[in-house]
């Protein structure tokens, strides 16, 4: 008897596994899994939110018009060249729908941001990993992968999980070795924590080329990971791709009012940006004094590495046992380390001291 069957690739993915927000048993959990800011959403942005309840009934802007507007003068960008999404996993999701099928190969680094390559293979593409050089994306392995079949490349700038990142020369260079017809995709979820000189998220370098996109999100500093919205900033011909294949309301009004009201609150973002900076070093060298190997990371986040699996596994479950939530990181072949998110300094300091008395080294 036949039987409904999907489309080529679907069966092959493997379904994302997300951090957990909760242990059985445990009544206040420290949520240290997924990157999410640790000082909230903006007051302001809970009252947008709030405010927009009264208009349920209503279907959204299905432009985002003033999101757009907000964007473009906020980031100096083009407001007609910006497509939103529920999330920037929608935007990458079609993206590699837009661009990529059956036949083609879809690029990324080799502890690349995982989204990419289910959503590639989601679709009946390839997925190529390329090598990287001490956890951070190397354009001449990346160019080395580039055959005729590539139609994305997928570059989290910083990346998650490693937190590394490549300066704006190299993804330049990446760019100018490119192919013209294959679409070079930026995604800056982290960028708003980045304090480098040499960094930038993307944006001049879409403004120039007619092959580079830029996803961001607003999962992490503007704290509204609930809500779902993500934008990417485009060529004109691909914004207009993305258009056609986008749902006509694919952003829900409310996160469009509570997105509006985070950008506006620079203060929010600003101290936001003040506690990562005092906070992510000093992990970094409290995981190093526990005789951990913390990976020089830019964003909200380290990976800490473990001298071996096992070690990083027991760690791992000794936390849960305190309530502390780190993330596994066995799907991206890196099971000796976790990947802890940088969060209060309450919960940085009970992390450290559990770690500690796990370690023996209390
Ligand atoms: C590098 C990177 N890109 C994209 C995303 C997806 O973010 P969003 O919540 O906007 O879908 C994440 C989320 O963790 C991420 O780490």
């Amino acid at each position: 008897m036949s039987t409904p069957k999907p489309r080529p690739g679907v069966m092959n993915v493997a379904p994302y596994v997300g951090g957990l927000h909760s242990v059985d048993g445990v009544k206040d959990v420290i949520v240290l899994a997924s990157n999410e800011t640790p000082l909230g959403p903006s007051e302001h942005a809970m009252r947008a939110y709030e405010k927009a309840a009264r208009e349920l009934h209503r279907y959204p802007d299905g432009h985002a018009t003033d999101l757009r507007a907000t964007l473009g003068r906020r980031f100096g960008c083009d407001k007609e060249r910006i497509v939103c999404g529920a999330g920037s996993d929608e935007v990458i999701q079609l993206l590699i729908r837009a661009y990529s099928g059956p036949g083609d190969e879809v690029l990324y680094s080799r502890h690349g941001f995982s989204i990419y390559r289910i959503f590639a293979t989601g679709v009946g593409a390839t997925a190529v990993a390329a090598p990287e050089k001490v956890l951070t994306a190397d354009v001449d392995a990346l160019l080395s992968k580039v055959t005729e079949r590539t139609r994305l490349v997928f570059l989290a700038n910083p990346n998650n999980p490693t937190g590394s990142y490549l300066p704006d020369s190299e993804i330049q260079r990446l760019r100018d070795n490119l192919p013209d017809d294959v679409l070079l995709v930026i995604d800056a979820a982290y960028a708003e924590y980045v304090n480098r000189n040499d960094y930038s998220a993307g944006i001049e370098m879409v403004d120039r080329h007619d092959n580079v996109v830029m996803t961001r999100t607003f999962s992490k500093i503007y704290g509204l990971a609930a809500v779902r919205l993500g934008w990417a900033y485009c060529p004109a011909a691909v914004a207009d791709v993305l258009n056609r294949l986008r749902g006509p309301f694919n952003v829900n009004e409310p996160a469009q009012r509570a997105g509006i009201a985070a950008l506006e609150d620079t203060k929010h973002i600003e101290e936001s940006q003040a506690h990562n900076a005092k906070w992510l070093p000093w992990l970094a060298t409290a995981l190093g004094g526990l005789g951990l190997t913390a990976h020089p990371s830019v964003g909200n986040f380290l990976l800490a590495q473990f001298p071996d699996v096992k070690s990083a596994e027991s760690a791992y479950d000794y936390l849960l046992t305190q309530g502390i939530i780190t993330r596994k990181l066995g799907s991206y072949d890196l099971p000796d380390s976790l990947r802890i998110t940088v969060g209060l300094e309450s919960e940085l300091r009970a992390l450290t001291d559990a770690l500690a008395r796990h370690l023996g080294r209390s």
